[in-house]
């Protein structure tokens, strides 16, 4: 996990974005450290963290931006997404409405980035599938119809937050 005397090939900015709490402070605490706190703080402003990886051969780093779900605690928008060449979009699977506005965040993402964005959705918290109010099919098909990677992830239990990251990491490669 650290980043200390390796020599670096590439470094890509990916930001986190969706609604508050569905996850991304830990899925990104989970990617960055190999840590996860249930009493996770929301985010205020811009916070983020690198994690330097080997993809074919190369040794790149992956700085991740994450930023507020809340709209009074968000920082400059244009900002954010300056220089971005990946993106996670992320809903939690057990609330609806943080499905329901992912159009929203995509049209924001559209808006601001750059078009070559390499775009993952993410359904966040899989480990509470008794309390699952989005199906996947229904996932699945918004992000086909969108043309975006699709994974289902736990911060909590680690599920496929490596796979989420390598996918966006390694198509941006
Ligand atoms: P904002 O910073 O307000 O935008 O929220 P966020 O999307 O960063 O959410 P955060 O990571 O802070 O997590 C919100 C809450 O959900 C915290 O209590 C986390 O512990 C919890 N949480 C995050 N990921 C998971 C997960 O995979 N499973 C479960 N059960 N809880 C999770
Ligand atoms: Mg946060």
């Amino acid at each position: 996990y650290g980043d200390a005397n390796q020599k670096v090939d590439y470094v890509f900015k990916v930001v986190l974005i969706g609604d508050s709490a569905v996850g991304k402070s830990q899925i990104l605490a989970r990617f960055a450290r190999n840590e996860f706190s249930l009493d996770s703080k929301a985010t205020i402003g811009v916070e983020f963290q690198t994690r330097t990886l080997v993809i074919q051969h190369k040794s790149v780093k992956a700085q991740i931006w994450d930023t507020a779900g809340q709209e009074r605690y968000r920082a400059v928008t244009s900002a954010y997404y300056r220089g971005a060449v990946g993106a996670m979009l992320v809903y939690d699977i057990t609330k609806r409405q943080t499905f329901d506005h992912i159009p929203r965040w995509l049209e924001e993402l559209r808006a601001h980035a750059d078009k070559n964005i390499v775009v993952i959705l993410i359904g966040n918290k899989t480990d509470l599938e008794d309390q699952r109010a989005v199906p996947t099919e229904d996932a699945k098909e918004f992000a086909e119809k969108e043309g975006l990677f699709f994974l289902e992830t736990s911060a909590l239990n680690a599920t496929n937050v490596e796979t989420a990251f390598l996918t966006v990491l390694t198509e941006i490669f």
